[in-house]
């Protein structure tokens, strides 16, 4: 009953624990639906009393009102992967980006390239025994636990206790703040009928005794809604979303086929409603690693049928995926999108796909369509994956499998799946770029 004690006696209220936090120092939080808003909160408000602490993170789900103007002497930010809120202030020249595989981040917290003093997270409420679930969020935020030189825990019982290396003890904590709020939510978005297509295409890619991989964005949801009639699908993803719940529940997910960590679902954060945070809630069917076992290329190598599947903006006739900027803006990162497209390259099966899936257009804000199959990538954006990693490219229009094709050979499979609004127009580009007839 020691750590009773110790908890007790470090148990504190937000403004003061955010105090810990000096001039200079790095604060890391944990991330996406594991956001410790609660001393997010404080610290901002605590503001005044800091000069350029800088703050880093993966996805956000919160305000992010530390990018705020008024803040620029108090908090710098230097993000992982940019979410909603920090795009303008990285636009405006307030904040700053690092590109990083999200597998490396543990690697590069432990040898320092990213520094790591104070660390801010969220964990459920301490079991019998004194260990708290970092719950939602594994990933990087167990190493930054590691590393900090002060931890500070929201401990909200509405963080549900899930297994795995996300299991810390209170030891490792230097002050507990309690909470109760809501745990973040990212909506079930309704799936339209040009992610049902793509979904379908996908779909007839995926074999029974799979295991899966599903990305952040819009089409993993209506990828997991044409899955129904399948087998003895696995789950060895970054993370999940309520959409593998359903199918868990349907008997269509029991990972019974996996060749690494059978009957196991492993996932390294979370994302979803209420529905998945009370599902992955102490179900020792779901195993939280940390991101540089489960995104590891090497390990993702060694999983049995293989399907990876990501999303783009933009395909080019080469093949090269750009997945995480908008010309020279940068929309968010590489997250897991490389590792495991590398881990289905890699793969000991033979019969693992890595996708990039995606509408063939982009509809603008005044309803003007835009190819995202084109001869050339933007000026200023950034490949995320190579054309020497990918694979097969899935539209509502069709399939194109680009692994062993030459470049024309991949320019025109990319044109049969593009929009018919844009075919003719990407022909007669063809004929340009290439010097010859489509
Ligand atoms: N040109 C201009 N704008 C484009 C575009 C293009 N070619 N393609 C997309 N966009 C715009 C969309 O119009 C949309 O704009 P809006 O926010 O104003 O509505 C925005 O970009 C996002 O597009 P959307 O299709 O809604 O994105 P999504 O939520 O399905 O996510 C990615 C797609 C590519 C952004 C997302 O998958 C990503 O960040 N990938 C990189 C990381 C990754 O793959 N991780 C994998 C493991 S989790």
């Amino acid at each position: 009953m020691e750590w009773k004690k110790y908890y007790e006696s470090n148990l504190t209220d937000a403004k003061e624990a955010v105090k810990l936090i000096k001039s200079g120092d790095f604060v890391v939080f944990s991330h996406a639906a594991g956001e410790p808003e609660v001393l997010i909160n404080a610290m901002v408000d605590n503001a005044s009393e800091y000069r350029d602490v800088t703050i880093s993170h993966m996805v956000s789900m919160g305000k992010n009102e530390y990018v705020n103007e008024k803040y620029k002497d108090n908090f710098k930010y230097n993000g992982w992967f940019l979410s909603g809120g920090i795009r303008k202030a990285l636009d405006e020249g307030r904040a700053e980006f690092t590109p990083v595989f999200f597998h490396e981040i543990p690697s590069l917290i432990r040898n320092g390239l990213f520094k790591v003093d104070v660390a801010l997270v969220t964990v459920s409420k301490p079991d019998k025994h004194g260990f708290c679930s970092l719950g939602v969020s594994c990933d990087y935020t167990v190493q930054a636990v590691k590393k900090a030189k002060i931890v500070i825990a929201e401990v909200n019982d509405k963080m549900p206790y899930v297994y795995g290396d996300t299991v810390i003890h209170t030891s490792e904590i230097d002050k507990f703040v309690e909470s109760s709020r809501e745990i973040y939510e990212s909506p079930v978005i309704p799936i339209r009928e040009i992610e049902e297509e793509i979904g379908k295409n996908c779909a007839s890619l995926i074999e029974d005794g799979s295991t899966l991989q599903l990305g952040i964005g819009g089409i993993p949801n209506a990828v997991l809604a044409q899955l129904k009639n399948k087998n003895h699908l696995g789950i060895h993803s970054e993370m999940i979303s309520d959409g593998v719940v359903d199918l868990y529940e349907a008997g269509v997910i029991d990972c019974s086929e996996k060749t690494i960590d059978r009957g196991k679902m492993v996932v390294t954060f979370l994302m979803g409603t209420k529905k998945l945070y009370d599902f992955v809630d102490r179900n020792p069917m779901v195993e939280m690693r940390t991101v540089d076992y489960v995104n590891h290329p090497v390990v993702i190598a060694k999983s049995s049928k293989l399907i990876c599947i990501n999303s783009c903006m933009q395909v080019d006739f080469l093949g090269q995926i750009v997945a995480d900027t908008i010309g020279i803006r940068q929309f968010s990162g590489v997250g897991g999108q490389v590792d495991f497209m590398r881990g289905a390259a890699m793969a000991l099966d033979e019969r693992a796909k890595a996708i990039i899936a995606m509408p063939s257009v982009a509809v603008k804000k005044d309803g003007r369509k835009i190819s995202k199959i084109v001869p050339f990538i933007d000026q200023g954006a950034a490949v995320t994956t190579s054309r020497h990693d990918v694979d097969y490219v899935v539209t509502e229009y069709g399939i194109a499998r680009l692994k062993g094709k030459s470049t024309k050979e991949r320019a025109r499979a990319l044109i049969e799946i593009a929009h018919p609004q844009f075919k003719e127009e990407l022909k007669v580009q063809f004929a340009e770029r290439f010097k010859c007839e489509y």
